[in-house]
């Protein structure tokens, strides 16, 4: 199994055990490729990201970089080479790359007799950057020519924040599914009552009708600003503060959940992201922030144990889930808990055909139990 950079936080499964159907995978955005903790000076690390092979590292000068894997020389994993902290050399023929441009500056078999120019010559390099401890690597579709100029490319995402001090924690599981069932598993408020079943959250007892507003926003849909439902035991904790509580949920094409929970001068967000690591196989990545009970011992620790054990309920779930996806059943999508489902595979659809259409027109309430 291909070394994964990330690990900790929720268990390993072996994905290659039970691929499942592929999804169309949409190229040309930012994806978390693994964690900046994994990048120690002087080594490289490497990651499957949309089924491209990467090798990452960080530079002496801080910079990180993401190129492909491969040499463009025969091919050999560059990973299998070495990287003295400044460039990365192959481990084949010793060709020697600029690791952030992929620019080859050095061919050691070349003598006076070779008209070759090795720094003509480049390897596929990604641009890479870190937000919340995530190296995030923008990956181009193939044959798009060459990657867009810095001021060209979309912004890096990132956990929102709402003050200069925080806390933050990071979570993470593979899925055995392809990226576009993690993200409907993700959006799917009916699950919830039956695979996150707790004392302390809810139980299936507590179902009951809810409206929710959605609105448009650019490449995807908003939960609009609510109070929270009042059997959520998380939500009754930051109420102590005694101010309104309001949350908004943003959907964000290619793969972006973002919860935003503000009371006051108190708040809590979230960064979700479901990212494909092949065609068939997807990861879920969590970076919390939040300044509530900043001066609390213990908070991180506790929110990580609750929200691990939330992400590895999804996870078995959708483990199970796996094993009926190898029989490519038909499947269904109803309304109305199963609307942003659809939106979903619509925004995604008007991206892949550039066609600039978005499936809502307007806001919409949509109602369900949950
Ligand atoms: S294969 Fe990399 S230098 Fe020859
Ligand atoms: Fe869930």
């Amino acid at each position: 199994m291909h070394a994964s950079p990330y690990h900790g936080g929720v268990e390993r499964i072996d994905n290659a055990q039970a691929a499942g159907p592929p999804a169309e995978l949409i190229f040309g955005d930012w994806y978390p490729a693994a964690r900046v903790s994994a990048l120690r000076p002087g080594k490289m690390t490497t990651a499957l990201l949309l089924g491209v092979p990467l090798v990452l590292g960080r530079k002496r000068d801080g910079a990180l970089f993401a190129m492909r894997d491969l040499c463009p020389h025969r091919g050999i994993p560059l990973s299998a080479g070495w990287f003295d902290g400044e460039s990365v050399q192959c481990k084949y023929h010793g060709w020697r790359f600029e690791p952030c441009s992929g620019q080859c500056t050095e061919i050691p078999s070349l003598t006076d007799f070779d008209l070759l120019q090795p720094t003509k010559i480049y390897a596929s390099s990604y641009p890479c950057r870190e937000r919340d401890g995530h190296a995030w690597v923008y990956l181009p579709a193939a044959g798009a020519g060459r990657v867009p100029a810095e001021n060209d490319l979309p912004p890096v995402p990132e956990t929102p924040k709402f003050s200069a001090q925080f806390r933050s924690a990071h979570l993470t599981a593979d899925l055995p599914c392809n990226v576009d069932h993690g993200i409907i598993g993700l959006m799917d408020p009916a699950h919830g009552p039956f695979v996150h079943q707790a004392w302390w959250w809810r139980s299936k007892a507590s179902i009951h009708e809810k409206s929710k507003h959605f609105e448009p926003i650019p490449e995807g849909f908003r939960m609009s600003a609510h109070a929270p439902s009042g059997n959520s035991a998380p939500y009754k904790l930051l109420g102590v503060y005694g101010e309104p509580i309001t949350t908004t949920i943003d959907f964000v094409l290619p793969n972006r959940r973002y919860e935003t929970i503000r009371c006051g001068e108190r708040w809590f967000s979230s960064l979700t992201t479901v990212t494909p690591v092949t065609a068939s196989t997807c990861r879920i990545d969590v970076v919390a922030a939040w300044n509530v009970f900043y001066h609390v011992p213990l908070v991180k620790q506790i929110a990580t144990f609750f929200g691990a054990r939330f992400v590895r309920q999804d996870q078995q779930t959708m483990v199970e889930q796996a094993q009926g996806l190898r029989f490519h059943p038909a499947l269904m999508l109803i309304d109305d808990a199963d609307k942003p489902a659809k939106w979903y595979f619509a925004l995604k659809q008007a991206r892949l055909t550039d066609s600039g259409t978005h499936p809502l027109s307007g806001p919409v309430t949509l109602h369900w139990r949950s």
